[in-house]
């Protein structure tokens, strides 16, 4: 053997097709917690079955903990007849069924991976998806066994006078030393990920929902009192998804308690745990001085999601985790529609695809794609992604548009009725839908197997003398990691042929590409018409089309398809753009022209209105070249931008001024109103007017809501005015004692357009008010810049290097967060050989760490490839 430290060994890795039936279930277990932020004792009773006729040896997970007592049958093992094996407990039992008992020891306030149970601004609780549990007790980790669960709780009275846990309360009582305890029961039975309790000083929002078979459900949402006036959205959101659940989906929520639970800490949104949902407080927290529109709109959209994994989750869970976007794409799915339902179906479909492109497609093209139902894994955290999450509810979508909403329900109906209860896959759903449904799904499947996107070229041509018109369609898929070859896909092409005499068409049709090339013949066109193609973005594609400047200027005025016609505003953009950033003079007179009429069309929805005149980000921007070149995109965009700003610019003022409200509403309108306003703002500051910043600077200080006083301070902080300063720092000593407020302020500047971004990032990196140990801050500050592509990319590396070491010192504490920092890093490929070599380089130093998580090993890993 050499004298060398070893290089850290591979971790192993999982494969889907590895999957076993459990050797062992779990039918009921009995929790017993003596609860203290130093020392918590966990005793855990489970009674345990042989599954099948096999000798095996009965495994229990763990993660870092030691077996203070074993029993079996009531009986102390000794510790000869028990060991451990990579943290797990493994014990030979001789018989069917035994009852087994283990004690163990915590220190929640020591635990910053905020995985198991935890310490979070003095209150204690948990977080078990995907692979937590295992770090509160041992126990078979998997989501395929279905325990009845007990919870018996004690814990001092005066610090924790509210204990909560998954199901019903049963019981509760005090001790005589100050202590009291309670006991809860979930007659459900459910995989252990969905196991949760908190402990804490807590108030209550309460209130109640009527199911529709009648039964009366008891809604909390707790949180620390002095936030208790924020939770009055939430607990909306929470009463308008159980009716619309009921209404759309015809689910019942099945217990007498329902409870929400807002922490401070928290590695991602929010976990929908059977009975008691914790959240991160980002996504309950809103009132009209702290939140944004869009803010709100997070509480609404994750408070539904949660509620409706009850269903798509809880009643049917997944079989293993390479089934998660079973779970997840299916209930990202029902919040779209949700959200859809509460607001602007156009508007929200509109950033449902921005959300894609931005972070879904990015991922389909690097080194980190993978299939919506994954092949392996090393770490199951780093596997919560755009793409089993987004994509997988685009997949979700398809499927409801190949079958229309009627039979889509009966495939959801079926679906319900034969898994309830059990831990499915996503074949079972697909199944489902095409027996439900009554439709061959077999090319479909491909789909959750095959990774990146597919790139559809879409020709039309049209013959005067037959009056025939041709539309020729080509896919294809690109390769990814371990995917060289792929198959075409059946892809779902919502498409329209329009008059430009008219300005109307004579009819949607659903096309199935299913081949590597097709052709679809339409007859009797005297002119050529307008192709209007994957319209409400039917498929999740990227097309290419033949269409000219005209052609989608023609579209962004008439297409009656809102998401079409934001997409035909966006592509005369993108081409203007990509032209310039190529080095053509590109005419950006069709751009201004097309925003001109945009914003001057009385029949236009405000909210759209906002959409469809914004530019292309600089990331999408990046996306439609052959390599991204940062400083060239931003200065194109930047001059393009004032431009418009210019050429419009009364146009800018009147609305500006015109949609001033008086008062403050959340109603769409009002919403609407308030996303023009900021985004004539912009324009209006972008054109470089002399008082663009004083306009700025009042609108600041005067708002009444943080929609637009956000909106003011993020387009001062894109500038170098002197009203910069003095905005951040009012808003710094305004909110600096409101965490949620204050990551606005880290996330503003980290997000903002000025030349010295990367310095200032590293300054407020040093900051008194930055912490690692809060995933929020982190994602504020270091999340925000990784996506500010202009300053990220700075030539110098500095940006890269600031990532690096965020995550090198993250992920000792929280490797889940840590890990989720390096995809934008592995973007390498797609930059000069300057820039790849620097962010190689990041990568390999972060590799050389010692004791590196398999979290950040996995991704760095990958992303070198
Ligand atoms: N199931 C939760 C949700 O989507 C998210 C859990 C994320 N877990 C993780 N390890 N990243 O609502
Ligand atoms: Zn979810």
């Amino acid at each position: 053997m050499d004298m060398h430290a070893p290089a850290a060994a591979a971790p192993a890795i999982i494969r889907r097709t590895d999957y076993r039936a459990p050797d062992w279930l779990v039918p009921d277990v009995a929790l017993h917690f003596d609860l203290d932020p130093a020392l918590t004792k966990v005793r855990a009773r489970l009674s345990v079955t042989r599954n099948g006729d096999h000798d095996r040896l009965l495994r229990l997970d763990g993660d870092g903990l030691v077996p203070l007592e074993v029993k079996v049958d009531g009986r102390l093992l000794a510790q000869s007849e028990w060991h451990l094996e990579a943290g797990a407990l493994i014990i030979a039992l001789a018989d069917v069924a035994h009852e087994v008992e283990t004690l163990v020891e915590l220190a929640p306030k020591s635990n910053s991976k905020l995985m198991g149970l935890y310490a979070s601004g003095g209150l204690l609780c948990t977080q078990c998806e995907a692979e937590g549990f295992r770090r509160i007790t041992f126990f078979p980790d998997r989501p395929d066994i279905l325990s009845r669960c007990r919870v018996h709780m004690v814990a001092d009275k005066a610090r924790f006078p509210i204990l909560l846990a998954n199901g019903d309360p049963i019981e509760q009582g005090d001790e005589a030393d100050g202590r009291h305890w309670a006991t809860w029961n979930d007659p459900y039975p459910k995989p252990c990920y969905l196991f949760a309790l908190v402990a804490g000083d807590l108030a209550c929002n309460a209130d109640h929902f009527v199911t529709m078979s009648g039964r009366d459900v008891q809604l909390g949402i707790w949180v620390k009192e002095a936030d208790l006036p924020r939770t009055a959205h939430a607990m909306q959101a929470l009463k308008d998804s159980m009716a619309w659940d009921e209404r759309v989906y015809g689910r019942e929520y099945d217990l007498d308690v329902f409870n929400i639970v807002a922490v401070a800490d928290f590695n991602f949104g929010a976990m929908e745990n059977k009975g008691l949902n914790i959240f991160n407080s980002r996504y309950i927290l809103a009132d009209p001085e702290t939140a944004t529109d869009i803010d709100y709109d997070g509480v609404e959209g994750v408070v539904a999601h949660e509620y409706f994994h009850n269903w798509s989750g809880n009643r049917v869970t997944c079989r293993d985790w390479f089934q998660l976007s079973l779970k997840e794409g299916f209930t990202v799915f029902r919040d779209q529609n949700f959200s859809a339902d509460m607001g602007s179906h156009a508007v929200k479909r509109i950033e449902d695809v921005r959300i894609l492109r931005d972070g879904q497609f990015p991922e389909d093209s690097g080194p980190l794609a993978h299939p919506v139902r994954p092949e392996s894994y090393m770490e199951i955290s780093n596997f919560y992604t755009a793409t089993i999450y987004n994509k997988g509810a685009e997949l979700i979508r398809m499927m409801a548009l190949m079958l229309g909403p009627e039979r889509f329900r009966a495939g959801t109906d079926l679906y319900f009725a034969r898994h309830d209860g059990q831990a499915a896959t996503c074949e079972d759903f697909v199944r489902a839908m095409e027996e439900g449904g009554e439709i061959d799904l077999s090319q479909f499947r491909l789909w959750y197997e095959q990774a990146g996107t597919p790139r559809v070229r879409a020709l039309l041509s049209h013959d005067p003398v037959t009056r025939q018109v041709e539309l020729t369609l080509e896919q294809s898929v690109p390769p990814t990691p371990g995917q060289p070859e792929k198959q075409p896909m059946a892809i779902p092409l919502r498409v329209a042929l329009f008059d430009p005499e008219s300005g109307t068409h004579h009819g949607d049709e659903l096309l199935m590409l299913t081949q590597a090339e097709q052709r679809f013949s339409f007859p009797d066109f005297a002119t050529a018409p307008i192709l209007s193609i994957n319209r409400g973005f039917s498929a999740p594609v990227i097309v290419d089309t033949n269409r000219s400047q005209g052609d989608l200027a023609f579209l962004s005025a008439h297409d009656d398809d809102p998401f079409a016609r934001y997409e035909a505003m966006q592509q005369l953009m993108v081409n203007v753009l990509v032209g310039r950033i190529g080095g053509q003079t590109a005419d950006e007179g069709a751009v201004i022209d097309a925003i001109r009429q945009t914003l001057t069309d009385p029949t236009l929805d405000p909210a759209f209105v906002a959409e469809a005149i914004r530019l292309p980000s600089e990331a999408y921007l990046g996306d439609q070249m052959r390599q991204v070149d940062p400083d060239a995109i931003h200065a194109a965009r930047e001059a393009l931008q004032r431009s418009i700003g210019a050429e419009l610019e009364p146009l800018w003022r009147d609305v500006h001024a015109g949609l001033k409200a008086n008062g403050f509403a959340l109603s769409p309108a009002a919403k609407g109103a308030r996303k023009l306003r900021n985004a004539a703002l912009h324009y209006l500051v972008a054109s470089g007017a002399a008082d663009g910043p004083a306009i700025a600077f009042d609108q600041f200080s005067s708002a009444d809501n943080m929609t637009e006083r956000q909106a003011a301070l993020g387009t001062l902080a894109n500038g170098v005015s002197p009203e910069r300063v003095a905005a951040l720092d009012i808003f710094y000593n305004r909110y600096s004692a409101d965490a949620l407020t204050l990551d606005k302020w880290f996330q503003t500047q980290a997000f903002a357009f000025h030349p010295d971004t990367v310095d200032l990032v590293e300054e407020l990196g040093r900051h008194k008010d930055f912490t690692l140990s809060n995933p929020n801050r982190v994602r504020a500050l270091y999340g925000a810049f990784s996506g500010n592509q202009w300053a990220f990319h700075h030539r110098s590396g500095k940006g890269y290097r600031l990532v690096a070491d965020c995550i090198i010192a993250l992920d000792g504490l929280n490797p889940q967060t840590a890990a989720r920092l390096v995809p934008p890093l592995g973007r390498w490929k797609r930059f000069d050989t300057e820039r790849a070599a620097l962010m190689q380089a990041e990568l390999r130093r972060i590799l050389a760490q010692p004791g590196l998580s398999k979290d950040v090993t996995e991704q760095a890993r990958k992303s070198l490839d």
